[in-house]
C-alpha cells in the first residue's frame, strides 16, 4: 500500500483533449467524458490505466466501439484496458452522488450548491482518468443544471456560450486554453452572487476579475478583491508573470478541507480565506486572506503552468509558492520592520509546527520517498520548510540571481511536469553555481542543529567562528550528511554597533553569508579589533536549530542592539525559554518559582522603547509557546509548562503594570478601523498589553478588558478583550461569551471563533467540550467547525487535553474514530494530535498508547488515518 518515488514511471498514455459533460443532480449526476488518447513514446507499457473511485460505471467505448466487462480489468482502483490501439478515443460514462460525498474531495454539495475538490486525487471520484499530474490535457466543459436552483455554472478557463435547454434547465461551455493535469479541474454550479471589476494587466489586456459568494456576503469581498489585485501587480513587477486568461475567479465555500484551491482560473476557497469585514474579522483574518489568496494566485504560474512530475515532488509547488507568498505579504507592508516581522511570524511558524513534525514520527524530507497517503503529506515540512528551501536560494543567489533562477525555469519547463531537481539545476545553471550538496535539504528529513565556538586572537586581530552542524535520525534515516547550510553572520562590538566583516581578504559588509558544506567548518574575520559579539543566523537564514554559545549577556547585548530586528527578537526568546525551562523544572521540584529582575528589565525595556515599532515590539514581548517549550524537554508534563509560563505571564503582568497600562492607551487606534500593518501592529500591542495584565488579574484589569468588550468597534478588539476576560476567569467571561454568540450567531465564520476561544481555553474540561458538542451550531461533518472544537482541544489546550485521567485521549479516539467515517483528511489531521505521545511522562503514555491503540484497532479505517496512527505507534 506504500508508494515509492523510486517506483515512478511515465504514463502509458497521454491524453491531448477532455470533453467533460455534466448532468448536475445532488443525488445522482451523471458524467460523460471523451478523452482523445495516443500512446506514450516514453512508456513501455501498452495498457491504458484509468483511475476511478466511488463512481459507478455506466458505459466505456473506445473508438466508438462498447466495450464489454471481458474486455477491461477492475483492480480496486484502477481500471485496465490491454491491447489498445497506438491512438484511442474514449468515451465514459458515471454516474456519482455529490449530496452524499462528505469527503468534500472530488464532486461534492454544500449549502446544496456544487463544488469540486480535485487535489490530490479526487478527479478520479468524478470520472475514470489517468489521475496523476504528469498527464496534461486541453478541457472543454458543458456543465448542465436547474437553472433555478443553479443559476451559476463556472468552470476553468474562458465562457464559450451558456443558454436554456427547456424544462427549466440550462446550460453553460467552458474552454480552458491551456493544458493542465486533471487535480487542476474544477466546477461549481451554485446559486451566488459576485463583487467584479475589469484590471488592466501590465501587456494592456483587460481580465475579469470575480469574486463569487453566497448573497449576505457581498459586504466582505473587498479585501479579497483588493488582494486578488495587489498579487497580479506584485508577480508582474517582481517576477515578469502576467495573468494568461482573459478571467480569473474566486469562489467561497463553506465546507472545505483545506485552506483554498488554486484550479486553473477558478480558485475555490475556504470561507475563512475570503469573507472579511471589520466586524466579523480580526487583523490575523485579514493577513490570512491577503496571503492565501495570493498564493493560490502566484500558483498559476508556480504549480500551473510548470507543475509537478508526481506528488513525490509537491514541494516544487508548494514550497516554492509559499515563500512567493511570504515575499509578496513582506512587500506589501513595504518597511524593513515591517518585514523582519513577518520574517518573525514565519520562524515562529517553524519552531511551532515544523521542527515538532521533522522530530515525529510522521517526519519526511521536504521531496518524501514515500507515502500511503499523499493527502498526509500536506504538511508544514513539505509548504514552509520547502520555503525556507527556496529562501536558501535566494540567499545564495542574491535576489536578482534568485530572479535568474526563476526565468530560467519557465523557459526551460513552461507547461511541463517537472521535479524537484528540475528547479534546482535551474537555480545553479543560471547562477554558475554547484548545488550538488544543496540536493540534501530535499532528500534528508530532520531538523539540522546548528553550533559555534569562537576564538579571538587579540595580538592577530582576527576572530575564527567555528560552526558544527548535525541532525538526528528520524524514521527510515538512520544517519544523515552535511548539509550546505548558508549561515549568515554579523558582529557587533561593545557599542552594539555592526563591525565591517573580512574574510579571507574579502570585505562581506556587516552581514556575511558563510556557506558551512562540511560537519564543523572555521571562518575566520580579519581586522577585529575588540571580542565582538557574534550574531549567528541572522534573519534565521536556514532552517536550524542554533544550540547554545551565548551567555546571558550576550543575549542581552543582542536584544538590545542587533541591527537584524529577527535576531534581535530572537535573542529574547532565547533569554526567555531558559527561564521558562528553569521554571519548568522549578514547578516539578518544589513548586517555589523564581523570576529575575534582569529579564523583567529587558523586557520592561522593550516595551517602553517608542523608537521601535509597536508590531516588532510586540513579537519581542510574547513568549515561547507551551509546545516550543516542551520540544526542549526530555520528558513533558504538559501542567508544569504550563504553570510555568503562566507564572512567568503573570509576573511580567504584575511588574509592568505601569508600562503595560500606559502602552495600552498609547497603542489605541481611533477612528474607522483599517487592516494595515501599522495599525495592526498597534492593536497587536494594546491587546498584548491586556493580556499580560489579565494574565495579573485584579478589579481594574477585568474592568478594562470588559469595557473593550463592550465598546469595541472591531473583532480584534472585540475578541481579545472577550478572550482576556476568558483567562483571567472572570466573572463577567461566561455573560460576555453568550452575549458574543447571540451578536454573531449569523455569521459562521464568528461562530467558529466562539467555539474555538472556548475549546481552547484552560479553564474549558472535558464536560464542558461535550457539551458543546451538543450545541444546536455544532456540526462535525463541517470541517471548520470541527476543527474550531474538536481540534483545537486536542491540539491547542495542552492541560485539559492531557488530564491525568486520560479523558482527553479518549475523546480524540472518539472523534478521530467518528470523523474518520464522514471525512478522512480532517481525521487524520486530528489523528496527528498524538504525534509527540512518547515524550510525555509515562503516566501519561499509557493513556496515549491505549488510545492510539483504539484508533488503530478498527476494522474499518481510511488509509489517511491508518498512516498516521500506524506511524506514530510505530516511532
Ligand atoms: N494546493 C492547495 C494549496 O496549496 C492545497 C490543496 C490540497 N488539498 C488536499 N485535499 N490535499 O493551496
Ligand atoms: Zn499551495
Amino acid at each position: 500500500q506504500t508508494i515509492y518515488r523510486s517506483d515512478y514511471t511515465p504514463p502509458s498514455y497521454l491524453v491531448d483533449t477532455v470533453e467533460l459533460g455534466f448532468d448536475l443532480d445532488p443525488a445522482r449526476t451523471v458524467v460523460a467524458s471523451r478523452l482523445t488518447m495516443r500512446r506514450n513514446p516514453d512508456s513501455a507499457q501498452r495498457e491504458i490505466e484509468l483511475h476511478g473511485e466511488d463512481i459507478d460505471l455506466v458505459a466505456l467505448r473506445l473508438n466508438g466501439r462498447l466495450l464489454e466487462p471481458r474486455d477491461y480489468a477492475v483492480n480496486g482502483n484502477l481500471l485496465t484496458i490491454p491491447n489498445a490501439p497506438e491512438e484511442a478515443t474514449l468515451e465514459i460514462e458515471t454516474v456519482c452522488v455529490p449530496e452524499q460525498n462528505t469527503t468534500l474531495s472530488g464532486l461534492y454539495t454544500s449549502n446544496g450548491n456544487f463544488f469540486t475538490q480535485c487535489e490530490a486525487e479526487g478527479f478520479r471520484r468524478i470520472t475514470y482518468f489517468p489521475d496523476r499530474p504528469d498527464v496534461m490535457a486541453k478541457y472543454t466543459v458543458m456543465l448542465r443544471a436547474d437553472k433555478a436552483r443553479y443559476p451559476v455554472l463556472l468552470s476553468n478557463g474562458n465562457l464559450l456560450e451558456e443558454g436554456d435547454i427547456g424544462d427549466g434547465r440550462h446550460y453553460a461551455k467552458w474552454e480552458d486554453p491551456f493544458k493542465k493535469p486533471s487535480y487542476l479541474f474544477a466546477l461549481v454550479a451554485a446559486q451566488l452572487v459576485c463583487q467584479e471589476e475589469t484590471f488592466r494587466l501590465a501587456d494592456g489586456r483587460d481580465a475579469l476579475l470575480q469574486v463569487w459568494v453566497e448573497e449576505g456576503n457581498l459586504d466582505k469581498t473587498d479585501y479579497a478583491m483588493q488582494s486578488l489585485k495587489h498579487s497580479i501587480r506584485w508577480d508582474e513587477e517582481r517576477y515578469g508573470l502576467e495573468l494568461d486568461l482573459d478571467r480569473f475567479m474566486i469562489v467561497a465555500t463553506s465546507d472545505f478541507n483545506m485552506g483554498a484551491m488554486e484550479n486553473k482560473g477558478l480558485n475555490i476557497f475556504n470561507t475563512k480565506f475570503v469573507l472579511a469585514n471589520p466586524r466579523v474579522a480580526t487583523d490575523i483574518d485579514f493577513q490570512g486572506i491577503e496571503a492565501v489568496v495570493a498564493h493560490e494566485y502566484f500558483h498559476n504560474w508556480t504549480g500551473n503552468r510548470v507543475t509537478c512530475r508526481d506528488w513525490f515532488q509537491l514541494s516544487l509547488k508548494e514550497g516554492l509558492t509559499v515563500f512567493r507568498d511570504q515575499e509578496f505579504t513582506a512587500d506589501m507592508i513595504g518597511t524593513d520592520t515591517g518585514r523582519a516581522v513577518t520574517r518573525i511570524d514565519q520562524v515562529r511558524t517553524l519552531r511551532q509546527a515544523q521542527f515538532p513534525e521533522d522530530a515525529g514520527p510522521m517526519a519526511h524530507p521536504v521531496r518524501p520517498d514515500s507515502f500511503v497517503e499523499i493527502n498526509n503529506f500536506y504538511t508544514v515540512t513539505v509548504y514552509e520548510k520547502g520555503a525556507e528551501v527556496v529562501r536558501m536560494y535566494q540567499t545564495l543567489l542574491g535576489r536578482d540571481g534568485f530572479r535568474k533562477g526563476m526565468d530560467l525555469y519557465f523557459e526551460r519547463h513552461d507547461e511541463q511536469a517537472v521535479t524537484c531537481d528540475d528547479f534546482r539545476q535551474a537555480m545553479a545553471d543560471a547562477g554558475g553555481r554547484d548545488f550538488s550538496q544543496f540536493e540534501r535539504w530535499y532528500s534528508q528529513a530532520g531538523t539540522p542543529t546548528l553550533r559555534f565556538e569562537t576564538r579571538y586572537d587579540k595580538a592577530a586581530q582576527t576572530y575564527a567562528l567555528t560552526l558544527f552542524q548535525g541532525c538526528a535520525p528520524t524514521p527510515g534515516q538512520d544517519s544523515k550528511l552535511p548539509f550546505h547550510i548558508p549561515v549568515a553572520v554579523g558582529l557587533l562590538d561593545r557599542e552594539g554597533r555592526d563591525m565591517p566583516l573580512t574574510v579571507d581578504g574579502k570585505d562581506m559588509g556587516t552581514t556575511a553569508v558563510l556557506e558551512l558544506l562540511e560537519a564543523e567548518q572555521t571562518f575566520v574575520f580579519s581586522g577585529v579589533t575588540e571580542t565582538p559579539v557574534p550574531s549567528v543566523l541572522r534573519d534565521f537564514s536556514a532552517p536550524v536549530i542554533l544550540q547554545g554559545g551565548y551567555t546571558d549577556a550576550d543575549l542581552l547585548h543582542l536584544f538590545n542592539h542587533d541591527s537584524d530586528p529577527v535576531n534581535r527578537w530572537e535573542a529574547g526568546q532565547r533569554l526567555a525559554m531558559g527561564r521558562l525551562l528553569k521554571l519548568t523544572g522549578e514547578v516539578a521540584a518544589d513548586g517555589k518559582l523564581n523570576l529575575d529582575d534582569t529579564f523583567i528589565e529587558a523586557m520592561r525595556k522593550m516595551l517602553v522603547d517608542e523608537s521601535l515599532d509597536p508590531a516588532f515590539r510586540e513579537q519581542a514581548l510574547m513568549l515561547p509557546s507551551e509546545t516550543m517549550i516542551a520540544e526542549q524537554l526530555g520528558e513533558v508534563d504538559p501542567m508544569a509548562v504550563h504553570l510555568a509560563r503562566q507564572f512567568m505571564r503573570a509576573n511580567i503582568g504584575a511588574s509592568l503594570r505601569s508600562e503595560l497600562l500606559a502602552q495600552y492607551d498609547a497603542n489605541q487606534t481611533p477612528g474607522p478601523y483599517s487592516p494595515d500593518a501599522a495599525s495592526a501592529g498597534k492593536r497587536g500591542l494594546k491587546n498584548l498589553a491586556l493580556a499580560y495584565l489579565n494574565a495579573a488579574p485584579d478589579a481594574d484589569t477585568i474592568a478594562l478588558a470588559a469595557r473593550q468588550c463592550a465598546d469595541a468597534g472591531n473583532m480584534t478588539d472585540r475578541a481579545a478583550a472577550l478572550g482576556a476576560l476568558i483567562h483571567a476567569r472572570a466573572p463577567q467571561a461566561e455573560s460576555e461569551l453568550a452575549r458574543f454568540y447571540d451578536e454573531f450567531q449569523g455569521e459562521a465564520l464568528v461562530v467558529d471563533k466562539w467555539f474555538a476561544m472556548q475549546a481552547s481555553a484552560p479553564t474549558t474540561d472535558i464536560a464542558r467540550v461535550r457539551e458543546l458538542m451538543r450545541h444546536p451550531a455544532f456540526n462535525l461533518r463541517n470541517p471548520n467547525r470541527a476543527r474550531s472544537l474538536v481540534a483545537n482541544y486536542c491540539m491547542n489546550n495542552a492541560v485539559q487535553f492531557h488530564a491525568p485521567n486520560g479523558s482527553g485521549y479518549l475523546f480524540w479516539a472518539e472523534h478521530v474514530i467518528l470523523l474518520d467515517g464522514l471525512n478522512p483528511q480532517v481525521a487524520a489531521r486530528l489523528a496527528r494530535a498524538m504525534d509527540r505521545w512518547r515524550r510525555y511522562t509515562p503516566a501519561l503514555q499509557v493513556h496515549m498508547k491505549t488510545a492510539l491503540q483504539q484508533v488503530a484497532g478498527q476494522q474499518r479505517l481510511s488509509n489517511d488515518v491508518r498512516e498516521v496512527v500506524t506511524k506514530a505507534l510505530a516511532n
